[in-house]
């Protein structure tokens, strides 16, 4: 719409650093933050919980439709923790654990699934001044969207951030999970890429009007910047 305010698309695989920088140029900017990728966590939740089979795609879908999902982003907090709640629960914590992102991918990849998420992705970010991050957003979710941005690390850097993070969490909160070595974990992302890459609804893509923004070797101010000038640029130029 006309009078809608620029939307920032961030998209690309999992442990690029999406929701570190995501936030920050949220923040930044003055802008909402939308985790795309809680959304599809919550409902993995849900489908757990109710233990239903990953083949029932009815029941799933029916679970989706039904489900109430709220995202609350928590600006007092340091990291800028998004609480996230599913039909009245907090299940911030349950969402990240590794039984969820095991099976996130096989619910992500349900059409009627992406139906009713993106639907509700593309109310909430209607009015524009939103950074929402996902795989999908610059392709399919807002496929207008002023700024997209498609950022990449490679598997080997991915992790190694994602087990210093799975370091840092067993130190602190302590979700009872051991941390499994870097290997293991690298192996666990190139899975996931795959099954984002290859699912036959709205896989992981570059739009082809995004600028890919490479984050090895980068520190997260570095691209944060990046990010932020592309926007005060098309803010400007406009
Ligand atoms: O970003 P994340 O790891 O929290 O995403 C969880 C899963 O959801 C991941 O397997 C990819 C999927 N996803 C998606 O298919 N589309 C989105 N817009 C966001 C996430």
């Amino acid at each position: 719409s006309p009078n809608r305010k620029p939307i920032i698309a961030i998209d690309g695989p999992a442990g690029a650093g999406k929701s570190t920088v995501a936030k920050l140029v949220a923040q930044e900017l003055g802008l909402l933050y939308l985790d795309t990728g809680a959304m599809y966590r919550g409902i993995a939740w849900v489908v757990q919980t109710a233990n239903v089979a990953l083949t029932d795609d009815r029941a799933i879908a029916e679970l989706a439709r039904q489900a109430d999902i709220d995202l609350r982003p928590h600006a007092t907090d340091a990291k800028q923790l998004l609480q996230v709640f599913v039909n009245g629960v907090d299940v911030t914590t349950a969402i990240r654990s590794k039984d969820v992102t095991s099976k996130v991918s096989a619910i992500a990849a349900q059409p009627m699934v992406r139906e009713i998420l993106v639907s509700q992705q593309q109310a909430l970010g209607k009015s524009g001044g939103i950074v929402m991050e996902g795989r999908d957003i610059g392709t399919h979710v807002f496929p207008d969207a002023e700024i997209k941005v498609f950022l990449t690390a490679s598997v080997q850097e991915r992790a190694k951030r994602r087990h210093a993070e799975l370091v840092a969490q067993s130190m602190g909160l302590s979700n009872g999970e051991p941390v499994e070595d870097i290997t293991v974990i690298a192996e666990a992302i190139q899975t996931r890429d795959d099954l984002d890459t290859t699912r036959t609804v709205s896989p992981l893509r570059k739009a082809d009007d995004a600028i890919t923004v490479d984050t090895d070797g980068r520190s997260i101010n570095d691209v944060v910047t990046v990010i932020v000038d592309l926007y005060i640029a098309k803010v400007t130029s406009s």
